[in-house]
């Protein structure tokens, strides 16, 4: 345990580890110190000495060494004649500070006499009028008047867009280097930073495109004024008029904490819209930040095109109809499949919903499959991370390895909390067939081939272990790798690993054999079972893991499924959308949705269904933790959860499930599923004082995001943690044949794509691309193929026209092919790629 130091702050005395500067001793103990360039989460700089306060120091008597003390037997006390930052100060024995007295209120009145001689006080129209530190502070501590005169101001530029997402007010800005300092510190996208100096400092941004970071509006939440606003909510609304709700992201497996803030509006006729979202503290899972992603994706809620009513087919044609008929409909025919009905459903649903699909699919016999490109959540659930994981406890003692994923861009905040494990020494590999912006963190990269991740894994056991007999060349080939040696032994050695396995260039099986190795790999080195070990899956969906919980598996064939089932119930996803070899379906076909999909408008029938802004629930994040989610708006007349549309079927077919409550659906699923076993609604919304203090009345401190007040989740216990053995098999490794002259096309995640829940948000347009695909400049000559050209790509009998881009960093014979971006890709194949006549396109 660190040396803890004893002083006195404001009367109050308080013993802090240390090394804590006395801004935070003083919170600690709920004496709140202003401060404007300080945060919590960033180093110190001292900029704007709005924190001065009063220290005082023991008199230490240099002949003995001993304090010197008054007459009463006290310390002596000597304060520095000048007033001191609280936020550059460590704490030191037998320090006493005082932060109320008339020499740091005159200080405090001085300093902010001066931040507004060019401040425009513009709050009665600014943003951030009403949750500003600046404002608070100023009417706290503030002078009355100026001694400037308004003719002295300086004016600075308005509205300044610093990329498609941020606005900047050049003249509300007070320099504070809190956006500038969490570009370069937290983010590590250094695209913004201060031009000119003194009252002229502005400032710019150096990316293009602009503000060029996906963790962009971050800034608008630590700005302490109104210079940095999102174009989403920037005239709005004032923030005393909004409502707030918790909530969860739902678009990647991390699981951030959000509040989404609504209020009643006339453009919508009166009823509730959303106006924001916003970080809500949970240091376990995203600390106070969320992506842009999670941010500004939620606008699909809200889309005009969402459905409103049941669909029937008469005559060729859908139809609205009534929920009674539909589900009639519906339920005859899942009777009459019987054990050749299909349910196909994702990651996008919370658990209560899969948990009562599955129920009434099993009940059938039916197949209750996962649609997916990834595998191995029944791995994880064996030697997923334990119980009390977190990314922030992980320093010199943990090695992370993270294969086959491009962090960054499938799972943002995954990516933040790896590099700062990092930078506090954790051991982190990297193995990836390309380099990523992980890499850069990296004690190891390992590079592969594309196709041999699992390889990669099982080579890394190898190197640490008795060579097992006739190792497949793939694997050999690696353990002759120096870099990889050197991981491994890294890996072994650590008292604490973790693996996050991604689906870069890999299918169904490939990232089946590919968790399998990584499974091995954990077991066979002791790290599973405990806090800060095990497997985390970086899935494509915000609840996949708990769809494999819930027992949804992936088809390996399912397009013959899809086609030879009786009834198929396709429930949250888009197969023929995403692929139009996935359009034939079986004789029935039930489509539930948000929208009509290109798979619903094939359907029979489409029963349409809530968002999850509409209804509560719960998702398990990749890192297995049981997150709920609050309604925040009212329910849609016409539309029905999920989790209620199973059961209303259910019922009609003679099986009793909860189709109205949705605590009631987690008991019954907390006594069906073992590892939720004991879950419900109270235990996961139980809070725990975390740190720092952050999202109250004292906004100053931490920013504008929000505390947690309705749960930190619940994180589950893997299989063997709760004492099962381990499965360690030897994974199937399979690779693709390539003919001459054709190229290796590898599926790839970006975190902007063109899927239904992100292309309804108009904002996010600029950072979505068109279909692409990425080649190395070579192959690009030897296929005679220009950059900025469009190409032909011929790839599982179809074809496609697609934007080339040049990546030096990638091998040669591979072409990188986004997924969801309209080029239908679900594994790696065989792919050929020509340039296309312009007329052609
Ligand atoms: S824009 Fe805001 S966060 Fe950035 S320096 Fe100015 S006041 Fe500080
Ligand atoms: S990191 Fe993932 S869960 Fe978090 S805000 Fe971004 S998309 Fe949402
Ligand atoms: S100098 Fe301490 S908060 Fe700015």
């Amino acid at each position: 345990m660190s040396k803890q130091v004893t002083l006195t702050i404001d009367g109050k005395q308080v013993t802090v580890p240390e090394g804590t500067l006395v801004v935070d001793a003083a919170k600690k103990i709920g004496i709140d110190i202003p401060v404007f360039c300080y945060h919590p989460k960033m180093e110190p700089v001292g900029m704007c000495r709005m924190c001065l306060v009063e220290i005082g120091r023991p008199v230490i008597d240099r002949a003995t060494g001993w304090p010197v003390l008054n007459e009463d037997g006290s310390p002596k006390i000597q304060f520095s004649p000048k007033l001191e930052t609280a936020c550059t100060t460590p704490v030191s024995e037998g320090m006493v500070v005082v932060g109320m007295s008339d020499k740091v209120k005159a200080g405090r009145e001085d300093i902010l006499e001066f931040l507004l001689t060019s401040h425009p006080l513009d709050c009665p129209i600014c943003d951030k009028g009403g949750e500003c530190p600046l404002q608070n502070l100023t009417m706290g501590f503030g002078p009355g008047e100026s001694r400037y005169l308004y003719s002295e101001k300086k004016h600075l530029d308005k509205r300044v867009p610093l990329g498609e997402l941020i606005v900047l007010d050049r003249e509300r800005c007070i320099q504070c280097a809190r956006c500038v300092r969490f570009q370069d510190e937290i983010a590590d996208d250094p695209v913004i930073g201060f031009y000119q100096r003194g009252r002229s400092l502005e400032i710019v941004t150096f990316s293009e495109p602009g503000f060029d970071s996906v963790f962009s509006g971050n800034t608008t939440d630590i700005c302490p004024v109104g210079a940095l606003t999102t174009v989403d909510f920037r005239f709005g609304a004032r923030p005393w008029e909004l409502n707030s709700a918790a909530s969860v992201c739902t678009q990647c497996p991390v699981g951030c904490n959000l509040t989404f803030n609504v209020r009643r509006e006339a453009k919508t006729g009166g009823g509730w819209a959303i106006k924001r979202v916003m970080p809500r503290q949970n240091e376990q899972v995203n600390e106070i930040w969320i992506c842009d992603k999670g941010r500004f994706a939620y606008h699909y809620v809200e889309s005009p095109e969402r459905l409103t009513q049941p669909l029937v087919r008469k005559s060729g044609e859908l139809v609205p109809t009534s929920w009674e008929e539909a589900l009639k409909l519906v339920a005859e025919h899942f009777k009459e499949a019987g054990n050749d009905l299909v349910t196909l459903t994702s990651g996008r649903l919370s658990n209560e919903d899969l948990f009562n699909l599955h129920q009434l699919t099993t009940a059938q016999g039916g197949q209750a499959a996962l649609y997916t490109h990834m595998a191995g959540g029944d791995l994880v659930e064996q030697v997923g991370v334990g119980k009390g994981t977190n990314f922030s406890d992980m320093g010199a003692e943990t090695a992370i390895l993270v294969i086959a994923s491009d962090l960054l861009e499938e799972a943002p905040i995954w990516w933040l909390r790896v590099k700062q494990a990092a930078e506090r020494g954790a051991q982190l590999i990297v193995a990836n067939p390309r380099p990523t912006k992980l890499d850069r963190y990296a004690q190891h990269s390992i590079r592969y081939e594309y196709g041999s991740e699992a390889a990669a894994a099982l080579a890394m056991i190898n190197a640490l272990s008795a060579k097992r007999p006739n190792l497949p060349e793939a694997v050999q080939g690696l353990l002759r790798s120096p870099e990889l040696q050197a991981a491994a032994r890294a890996f072994g050695g650590a008292e604490n690993a973790v693996i996050l396995f991604g689906s870069e260039g890999t299918g169904l099986q490939a990232s089946q054999s590919l968790a399998q190795a990584c499974a091995n790999l954990l077991i066979t080195t002791g790290h599973v079972g405990k806090p800060n070990n095990g497997l985390i899956g970086v899935w494509s969906r915000a609840n996949e893991q708990g769809a494999w919980d819930m027992g949804f598996r992936p088809l390996p064939d399912l397009k013959t499924a899809m086609q030879e089932a009786k009834a198929l119930y396709v429930v949250a996803a888009d197969p023929a959308g995403d692929d139009p070899a996935l359009a034939e379906t079986g004789s029935f076909l039930v489509v539930q949705e948000l929208f009509l999909t290109a798979t619903a408008k094939l359907a029979d029938v489409v029963l349409p269904v809530q968002a999850f802004t509409e209804r509560e629930g719960t998702y398990t994040s990749g890192e297995r933790r049981v997150q709920r989610f609050f309604p925040l708006l009212p329910e849609r007349p016409g539309l029905k959860s999920d989790f209620g549309v199973a059961a209303a079927i259910a019922k009609l077919l003679g099986l009793e499930l909860e189709g109205r409550i949705a605590s009631k659906v987690m008991l019954r699923l907390a006594a069906a599923v073992p590892d939720y076993a004991g879950l419900d609604y109270l235990k996961i919304s139980e809070v725990t004082d975390q740190w720092p203090v952050f999202g109250r009345q004292d906004l100053y401190y931490g920013g504008t995001g929000y505390q947690n007040r309705q749960g930190l989740g619940v994180q589950l216990a893997p299989a063997v943690e709760r004492g099962a053995a381990p499965s360690l098999t030897w994974p199937q490794l399979s690779t693709v044949e390539v003919p001459e002259n054709s190229l290796l096309a590898v599926p790839v995640t970006r975190l902007y794509d063109r899927g239904g829940t992100i292309m309804p948000s108009k904002l996010l347009h600029p950072r979505i691309p068109q279909p692409y695909v990425a080649l190395h400049p070579g192959e690009a000559e030897r296929l005679k193929l220009v950059p900025g050209d469009t190409a032909e790509l011929s790839l599982g009998g179809a074809s496609t026209f697609v934007a080339l881009r040049l990546d030096e960093t990638l091998p040669a014979g591979v072409v990188l092919v986004p997924r969801s971006l309209g080029i239908p890709i679900s594994q790696p194949a065989p792919a050929g790629l020509s340039a296309v006549e312009k007329a052609a396109v």
